[in-house]
């Protein structure tokens, strides 16, 4: 381990300390600050050369501010010929546009992945990506750090007749993996966003009865909360007890929280990949710090 060392960038919300805690590895801080005309400055003041350097650098809001500077570290730690760099993007953005859903549209998530490896990342770690296949994209050794088990110990005790369900079908295989660690049915909902207002519809209506059932929704992001507050108004209109909300990047724009509120929610819980909206927030670094693990195990490493 006295090869290693891990970069805190300008956007960790606590990651870099932990993981290099977890590690008993020495962390280095960038410098950082925005120049009189708002571009981002940064520099990496200890040499790195010959180590292996695990860069965490997160990208929620400002997104784009916060890639930007991503690949500025990038070029910072390589100016030092460190012997590789493992990425630790705990929230990597963009990545729900994983297809051309519209004629004309760019596919984000490859682009993102394509200049990450551009940028000269050996590995890359992240956390719910959306879709897990989008990362192949990236060609570098790439690893999901799976917060399903982490969760588990937030959800209340004495939930009565729990059901997880996940507020669309393309996350049915996240609420039946949760919904084994927790013993409990699982579900999905039919939904659909209209492309043009972003407006959420829920297509076909679950037949799960939902009746005097907790329910705990289960989400990869929370953006504008549309999602998770139609499916929470939806079980509650079939009479749903206590509705829990459970996901893993709390972006939560404008009057998201109240939203969901609204809805009928009790809680939140999200982990720390974005600064703290939720109600309950669980750290990262650990499942994080496993992934790092699994690839220093690598022969190349
Ligand atoms: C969509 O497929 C995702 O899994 C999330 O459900 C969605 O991105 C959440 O966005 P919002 O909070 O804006 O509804």
């Amino acid at each position: 381990m006295d090869n290693i060392v891990v970069v805190r960038g300008t956007a960790s919300n606590g990651i870099a300390e932990e993981i290099s805690a977890i590690l008993n590895v020495p962390m280095i801080g960038a410098e950082y600050h925005i120049l009189a005309d708002g571009e981002s400055y940064v520099r990496i003041p200890e040499k790195v050369s010959g180590k292996i350097v695990i860069l965490v650098q997160s990208t929620y809001p400002p997104q784009d501010k916060h890639l930007i500077e991503l690949f500025l570290l990038m070029d910072a730690i390589k100016s030092y010929n460190p012997k590789k760099i493992i990425l630790i993007v705990p929230y990597l953005a963009y990545l729900r546009q994983n297809k051309r859903f519209k004629e004309g549209e760019p596919i984000s998530a490859d682009i993102m992945l394509k200049m990450i490896k551009n940028a000269g990342a050996d590995a890359l770690v992240t956390i719910e990506p959306h879709r897990p296949e989008s990362l192949v994209v990236f060609g570098g050794k790439s690893m999901i750090a799976d917060p399903l088990p982490a969760y588990v110990a937030a959800v209340p005790k004495g939930l009565k007749k729990a059901v997880v369900l996940s507020p669309d079908n393309g996350g049915l295989q996240r609420a039946e993996r949760f919904a084994k660690l927790l013993g409990t049915p699982f579900t999905s909902i039919d939904k659909e966003r209209d492309k043009t207002t972003g407006k959420i519809y829920i297509k076909s209506e679950s037949t799960f009865d939902f009746k005097n059932r907790d329910v705990i929704i289960i989400d990869d992001v929370i953006s504008t909360g549309g999602t998770v507050a139609q499916a929470a108004k939806f079980v509650k209109s079939e009479g749903a007890n206590k509705v829990l909300v459970i996901a893993a990047h709390l972006i939560m724009v404008g009057n998201c929280g109240k939203k969901i509120k609204n809805a009928g929610v009790s809680s939140i819980t999200g982990l720390n990949t974005v600064p703290s909206k939720g109600t309950r927030v669980v750290d990262a670094s650990r499942i994080l710090t496993e992934s790092i693990e699994g690839i220093l195990r690598l022969n190349e490493y």
